[in-house]
């Protein structure tokens, strides 16, 4: 099944919209096999951002990303990455879409509140980046079979 990683960013912790998010992703039927709190250090950063790391605004949006904890989540679902991102919204909140996350919630575009991966391939990695083995939890979601059809559970 699909992974991507959720980054709730500092923003998120201190406006208190942790549950919020949370609540949007569960309620997609999404599943959550992994949640911890971190604070993100230089080289975790410049790795996670590596194709920003020499763009304008990357100095900003380092200092941002440290300057409080942030909540890791790892999610799983069937074609999951593109579906979160359709309910995370466009990287500037003001062009986001009304009902998704960055849309209802968010007005600055280095205060846009959640990380989201955005291929198939980076859940994968970014999820193996920020969570080890004992970190993650495979378990069978009893409403899975109301959330998706039986080629779609894998
Ligand atoms: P993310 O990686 O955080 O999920 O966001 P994204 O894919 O929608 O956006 P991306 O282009 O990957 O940019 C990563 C983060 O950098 C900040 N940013 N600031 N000032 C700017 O022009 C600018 N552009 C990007 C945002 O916080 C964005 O989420
Ligand atoms: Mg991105």
């Amino acid at each position: 099944m699909e992974k991507t990683l959720i980054i709730a960013k500092p923003d998120a912790v201190q406006r208190g919209l942790i549950g919020e998010i949370v609540k949007r992703l569960e309620n997609k039927g999404l599943k959550l096999i992994g949640i911890k709190m971190a604070s993100l250090d230089e080289a975790m950063l410049r790795n996670h951002y590596a194709e920003h790391v020499d763009k304008d605004f990357y100095t900003g949006l380092e200092n941002f990303m440290k300057s409080s904890p942030v909540v890791l989540m790892a999610w799983e679902g069937y074609e999951c990455v593109d579906a979160v991102r359709t309910l995370v919204g466009a990287t500037n909140p003001r062009q986001a879409v009304p009902g998704s996350i960055r849309g209802d919630l968010a007005a600055g575009t280095g205060r846009n509140l959640i990380h989201a991966s955005d291929s198939k391939k980076s859940g994968e990695a970014e999820v193996a980046s920020f969570f080890k083995d004992d970190e993650l939890f495979e378990y069978d979601k009893s409403e899975y079979i109301h959330v998706y059809e039986e080629n779609e559970r894998g």
